[in-house]
Order: structure tokens, then C-alpha cells, then sequence
């Protein structure tokens, strides 16, 4: 009696969407609390990494953060490079890192495109992490480097599974034609009230996937204009201007341009890092400053990415 009087208070209070997966005990087969761990998606080809914050409790439903790697890299390099599992800038999320099937995401043009394809293994992969753990549905959120934050958007373009998350996240990443990505077709997200929060990293110094796009045989769109696209899928109109572009910081150069759409401040927001290169941004360095040196030739950065990108997380959720 006691319990189905306080239930619907608590969840009132929380808002939060309890998944399948609340009261079990974790997985044997899943890392412990505290812990990441290499697995495998039950009836398909595809693996994943997971992290299991230390705060986990099977009764407590907890948000969950997908980080995608770029182009021929993989889930343990993301892990590393995004810092996803880390308690610093994750308080309290799990974290899962799926890998591709071939080193590349659908938009791509390396990518494989048959079926179950990315955006099935994506679907599949949300479905099985809310029916294995305690995850909060309405605080579910996708990020990634590259090829990833490309991927990042196709999966926020997919009606069905970008209305799974609550808002996304791209750093240096590499926007190919949304009106026609192979094996997808045009970039259709579902209506919904809360929009397509999305927030966007790059280096005016990107040599791969250039911040002003490229027309060579991997044709990349202009961050400018991929930007302006996400603004007006949020009710701006067509090539909207931002409503703000302030300096962050001096030196290095770092500027922060937000788009407010139909009522809604700062749904669209990007950093622009003079002189950065196609690198995650960190104050003290990661994978891409360690193996991928050419590629940050203004060294470490003055401020974290992943620090902002759970900053930008925290403000949304869905209404469910
Ligand atoms: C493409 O993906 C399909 C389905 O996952 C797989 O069966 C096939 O082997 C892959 N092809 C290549 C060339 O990797
Ligand atoms: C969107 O994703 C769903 C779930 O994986 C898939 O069934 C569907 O075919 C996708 N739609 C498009 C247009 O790719
Ligand atoms: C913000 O202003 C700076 C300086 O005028 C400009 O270089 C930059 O392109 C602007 N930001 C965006 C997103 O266009
Ligand atoms: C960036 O993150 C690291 C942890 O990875 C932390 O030690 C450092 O203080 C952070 N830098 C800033 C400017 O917040």
C-alpha cells in the first residue's frame, strides 16, 4: 500500500522512464560496477564495450551515454579518446562503445551497408541495455569523434532510432550529403516536441574533415551548413544565422556560436577551436595527442570536450 502511494511520487519527482532491466541483478556475462568489459550482441556479428559506473544500483534507473569511433578505429580507442568511463565527466552513466563492422559508420562511403545494418545494430543494442539494465529511457544520449559524430547525426536523422535519444554530440566530425546517405536515403528524424539537442566540436585546423568541407571522392558538407541544417530540423528557418557567437577563450582562439529554434535557446550549439586540428579536445591529452600526433598540431587543448558534452547532455531529456 505504502509502495504504490510513494511509487508514482518518486517517479514524479525523478521524471525519470525505469527500463525493463530495473530490480535485475547485472549480468554475469557484463563487467561489475566500476568496470568496462568487450561483448557481444546475442544473435548478430556485433560487438560493443561497456562500462558500468561504481554508483550503479539495479533499482535506480541511470542514463546511458553512446560514444561512436571515428573512421578505422575501434570501441577501445573511444573509450580512451572520449573518457566516457570516466567518473570525472560520466558522475553516474553506463557507457557503451559499438563497434562497426569494417572500421567504418553508414554515411561513409566505405561503410557496409547491408543489412541489419549500423542503425539496426544501434537499435538493437539500446533495446538490449534496457532490457538487461536499469536504464533511465528518457536519459539516453549519442556522441562521437569523426566518422562517429557522423554517424551520430544518421542515427538522430533515423525516425525510429533517433527518437530513442534525448540529444546528441559530434566532435571533429565528417558530415557527408544528408539528403542521400547510402543505404539510408535522406536524413527523416520524427517530429517531437524536444527537438534534436545537438552540439558540435571542431578545429579550424581539421585537415580530414575539413570545418569549410571538401569536394574531393569523400565529399564532406560544410559544418556551417550541417549546423544550419540540424537548426532548421528544430524549427529555425532555413539557413538560420546563430543567435549567439561569443569567445570563449582568447588563446588559443575558442568560439561558441548557439542557434535558438521555435522557442528553444541553444539547441544547436558548436565550439570553433582555432587551430585545432581533427582532434578531441583535453586539457591533458588522449589518444588522438598520443598515437595521432599529426593530426593535434596545436598540442593539448585549453578545455575538456567531454566536459561540455555532459554539460549539454544534463540540461535534456525526453518527455516519455
Ligand atoms: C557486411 O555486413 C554483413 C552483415 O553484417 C556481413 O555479413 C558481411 O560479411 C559484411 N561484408 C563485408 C565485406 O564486410
Ligand atoms: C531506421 O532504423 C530502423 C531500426 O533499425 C530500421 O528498421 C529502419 O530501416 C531505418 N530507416 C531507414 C530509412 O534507414
Ligand atoms: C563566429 O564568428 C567568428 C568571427 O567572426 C567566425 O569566424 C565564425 O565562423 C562564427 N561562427 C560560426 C558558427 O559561423
Ligand atoms: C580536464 O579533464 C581532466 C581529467 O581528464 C582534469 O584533470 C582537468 O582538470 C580538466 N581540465 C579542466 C580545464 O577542467
Amino acid at each position: 500500500m505504502l509502495t504504490s502511494l510513494l511509487l508514482p511520487l518518486a517517479l514524479a519527482t525523478t521524471g525519470a522512464a525505469r527500463s525493463l532491466g530495473c530490480g535485475r541483478e547485472i549480468p554475469s556475462k557484463f563487467p561489475s560496477a566500476g568496470k568496462s568489459a568487450i561483448l557481444h550482441l546475442p544473435g548478430t556479428d556485433r560487438e560493443y564495450r561497456l562500462y558500468i559506473p561504481l554508483t550503479y544500483d539495479k533499482n535506480q534507473p541511470t542514463p546511458l551515454y553512446f560514444s561512436f569511433h571515428g573512421a578505422t578505429r575501434d570501441m577501445n580507442e573511444e573509450e580512451e579518446l572520449s573518457q566516457f568511463s570516466n567518473p570525472f565527466f560520466n558522475k553516474d552513466g553506463i557507457a557503451v562503445y559499438p563497434n562497426s563492422k569494417n572500421g567504418y559508420w553508414l554515411s561513409n562511403p566505405s561503410a557496409n551497408i547491408s543489412l541489419p545494418n549500423d542503425l539496426d545494430f544501434t537499435n538493437d543494442l539500446l533495446t538490449h541495455m534496457e532490457n538487461l539494465l536499469c536504464i533511465d529511457s528518457s536519459r539516453v544520449y549519442s556522441a562521437g569523434k569523426s566518422n562517429g559524430g557522423g554517424f551520430t547525426a544518421v542515427v538522430a536523422c533515423n525516425a525510429t532510432v533517433g527518437s530513442r535519444f534525448a540529444a546528441f554530440a559530434s566532435v571533429s566530425g565528417a558530415y557527408y550529403d544528408t539528403d542521400n546517405i547510402p543505404g539510408v536515403g535522406p536524413c527523416k528524424p520524427a517530429k517531437r516536441k524536444e527537438g534534436y539537442p545537438f552540439i558540435e566540436f571542431h578545429g579550424t585546423g581539421d585537415t580530414t574533415a575539413p570545418i569549410d568541407g571538401n569536394t574531393n571522392s569523400n565529399p564532406k558538407l560544410p559544418v556551417i551548413d550541417f549546423l544550419e541544417g540540424w537548426a532548421e530540423r528544430n524549427g529555425c528557418v532555413k539557413n538560420a544565422k546563430w543567435a549567439r557567437n561569443e569567445t570563449v577563450m582568447e588563446d588559443p582562439l575558442l568560439r561558441h556560436a548557439s542557434w535558438d529554434c521555435a522557442g528553444k535557446r541553444g539547441i544547436v550549439q558548436h565550439y570553433r577551436e582555432s587551430g585545432n586540428g581533427h582532434c578531441w579536445p583535453s586539457t591533458v591529452g588522449n589518444d588522438d595527442y598520443e598515437e595521432h600526433p599529426l593530426q593535434c598540431p596545436a598540442g593539448k587543448s585549453a578545455f575538456n570536450a567531454t566536459e561540455y558534452i555532459f554539460e549539454f547532455f544534463r540540461d535534456y531529456r525526453l518527455r516519455l
